[in-house]
């Protein structure tokens, strides 16, 4: 691996770590378009699991990568457990034949206080890390191949790859995707969003969540941008929302109110350059890289050859979704049949 690389994955586990409690807060339970967004993956992999478990004799094993705080470790933890506890996901159902055939959910992650987070949340509902739910630490990269005796389904969703060391990173995750499923003959899905929606959704969304991974670059001035200071939207911008200004609360580390009802503006130039390049950089060196659906298609041609199966996440609901895109590697058809049953895709 090149240094550049190392060095950033070194850089991003830091961030990770440190912006962990405030991503949960404000992302995973918090901005109304990421839910949705959410939602429709959740929808999407309840129904592939489901026939998967109906259609294969193979034990599932689901491979969360970039697992974050165990989103998806609680939702199918909680179809596949009765748990005795109240459910955190109040909606979800226990589901017979997953329990019967999803044998393990398993998820990697770089960052520790990620997967802390994860297990304090499995515990809440009851549910106990085991060799059902497991969870791991380390990279996203270097993932080994499965045993054919199981049907793996990996996955690195809501915008994970965008958030994994840029292009390199990219690149390595492709990569990791294929070895990982090739051999058993799984499938491998990236969900992740669209570098043509950025100004309808990306810079509202990250001016929303500026607690989150600090204050965007094109927003001045930069007054209280330091990791000495947090500061919180007053209320989230929406998909579409022009507005230029965002009215912020200040507190210092001790959550002392430093300033009320500071006011940030975008600059118009930085703007479009982020609308451009789909490059989005705080000042506290967070980085998400918003892919065009171009460039997916071409990396996924060149790591996945004709294997690849790609579309628009509108395809699945256009309400939700609109800007993103699933990339999947699918190298025995599986996923193409699925596709073709629920959604003539
Ligand atoms: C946007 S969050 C997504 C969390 C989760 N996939 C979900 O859907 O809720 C991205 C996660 O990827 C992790 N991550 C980023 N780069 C990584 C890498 N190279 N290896 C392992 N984890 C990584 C971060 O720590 C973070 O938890």
């Amino acid at each position: 691996m090149n240094t550049e690389l190392a060095e950033k994955i070194f850089n991003d586990q830091q961030i990770w770590d440190d912006c962990a409690v405030h991503y949960e807060h404000q992302i995973v339970d918090g901005h109304p378009d990421i839910r949705n967004y959410e939602q429709v993956e959740e929808r999407f992999l309840d129904q592939l699991l489901l026939y998967l478990a109906a259609k294969q004799n193979r034990p599932i094993k689901l491979m969360d990568i970039g697992c974050g705080s165990g989103r998806l470790h609680l939702w199918y933890g909680t179809m596949i457990k009765e748990i005795t506890q109240q459910s955190l996901f109040k909606e979800v159902d226990y589901k017979p034949l997953l329990a019967e055939r999803l044998k393990e959910i398993w998820g990697i992650d770089f960052s520790e206080k990620m997967l802390q987070l994860a297990r304090r949340k499995l515990a809440q509902a009851g549910l106990k890390p085991g060799p059902q739910l497991t969870l791991r630490r380390g990279s996203a990269f270097d993932l080994k191949p499965e045993s054919e005796t199981i049907l793996p389904v990996a996955i690195c969703l809501v915008n994970s790859i965008g958030v994994m060391q840029g292009p390199a990173g990219a690149r390595k995750l492709f990569e990791a995707l294929r070895r990982v499923v090739e051999s058993a003959g799984g499938i491998a899905i990236i969900s992740c969003f669209q570098q043509e929606y950025v100004e309808k959704y990306a810079l509202g969304q990250y001016e929303s969540t500026l607690d989150v991974s600090g204050q965007p670059r094109w927003l001045k001035p930069e007054t209280y941008a330091s990791p000495r200071f947090v500061q919180k939207a007053r209320k989230y911008k929406l998909a579409g929302d022009q507005n230029d200004q965002l009215l912020v609360d200040v507190f210092d580390l001790t959550g002392m109110l430093v300033n009320k009802g500071h006011k940030l503006k975008r600059d118009p130039k930085l703007v479009q350059q982020v609308i451009q390049t789909g490059d989005i950089r705080t000042f506290q060196d967070y980085h998400s890289q918003w892919y065009s659906y171009e460039l997916m298609e071409e990396w996924m041609r060149t790591h996945w050859d004709k294997s690849g199966v790609h579309f628009r996440t509108s395809e699945l609901d256009s309400e939700k979704a609109e800007h993103g895109q699933f990339i999947c590697y699918d190298p025995s058809g599986l996923l193409k049949s699925f596709l073709n049953h629920n959604y003539s895709i």
